[in-house]
């Protein structure tokens, strides 16, 4: 069977990118059966050839307009598909879409009729904030790291930057590597229009964002350094609580050295 990966070799570099990080997120335990969700703006590597695809199933509503996307092109994970599927068979567990002229539906183009992510409104408003704003980054990855969602479950972590400064002082390379630290966005209901607008809410600040008590929602460049972000941060919580099971509260980095850790990296504050 053909595909739109043939002789695309770009686009096929991006949606390979997509399949390993699928795979890490099976390995690390965070994406149980369906758990999460990947999406990625593909339209600089669209070519004449691909915007004359005909729709393989009929326009369906975004659930909001979003006027930043129009002819705009994404590979999404599709709902209800597996990320260890994703992993070896990324085309048949995800799919390529286009955003009509109208900005408020999209359609599915490639290579298989896969429906996309029930996360879509959140992703696709967090693409059309990006676009708003001149970002240069295309990748939005959502999943489910068991002890950040753990941490989400407690009160304490949930005020504003709480979690964040802990988990920065844990080792010096996870504020060196997220600089902008993790959002706090209260419960709402999965692929709802309100966790949309609460994420983009909060991505104005963070790259990270933490769904308490479902996951998290980060965004960069593009899939695997969005990982990554998740990774630093999951990594320091994993210390904090291999400290605790040891039977004691983590010290963490004095003020004094997070201090002089932000200025030799040139850090934001
Ligand atoms: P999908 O299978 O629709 O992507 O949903 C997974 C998920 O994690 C919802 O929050
Ligand atoms: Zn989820």
């Amino acid at each position: 069977m053909s595909s739109i990966l043939d002789n695309r070799p770009a686009l096929e570099r991006e949606v390979n990118k997509v399949a390993e990080v699928a795979g890490y997120l099976w390995q690390k335990g965070w994406a149980e059966r369906n758990g999460g969700n990947i999406t990625v703006n593909i339209t600089e590597y669209v070519d004449d050839a691909i915007r004359a695809m005909p729709a393989i199933a009929p326009a369906a509503p975004i659930g909001a307009t979003l006027p930043n996307l129009k002819g705009c092109y994404f590979f999404c994970k599709g709902t209800n598909k597996r990320m260890r599927d994703l992993a070896r068979w990324p085309m048949e567990n995800g799919s390529v879409i286009r955003i009509t002229d109208d900005c408020a539906h999209y359609e599915i183009i490639a290579d298989n009729p896969v429906r996309p992510t029930s996360e879509l409104p959140s992703h696709l408003a967090v693409h059309d904030y990006l676009i708003g704003k001149g970002s240069n980054y295309k990748a939005s990855l959502h999943t489910h790291p068991i002890e950040l969602v753990a941490m989400s479950h407690c009160k304490k972590f949930l005020e504003k930057d709480v979690a964040t400064r802990l988990l920065w002082s844990m080792i010096p390379e996870t504020k060196a590597f997220c600089p902008r630290g993790l959002g706090i966005i209260p419960y709402q209901l999965p692929g709802s229009n309100e966790l949309a607008q609460s994420t983009i809410r909060e991505l104005g600040d963070y790259d990270v964002t933490l769904w308490e008590k479902h996951g998290v929602f980060a965004i960069e460049e593009d899939i695997m350094q969005a990982f990554d972000q998740v990774d630093v941060l999951n990594k320091s919580a994993l210390i904090y609580i291999a400290a605790k099971n040891m039977g004691f509260e983590p010290d963490g980095m004095s003020d004094e050295q997070m201090r002089e850790m932000t200025i030799a990296f040139n850090l934001p504050k």
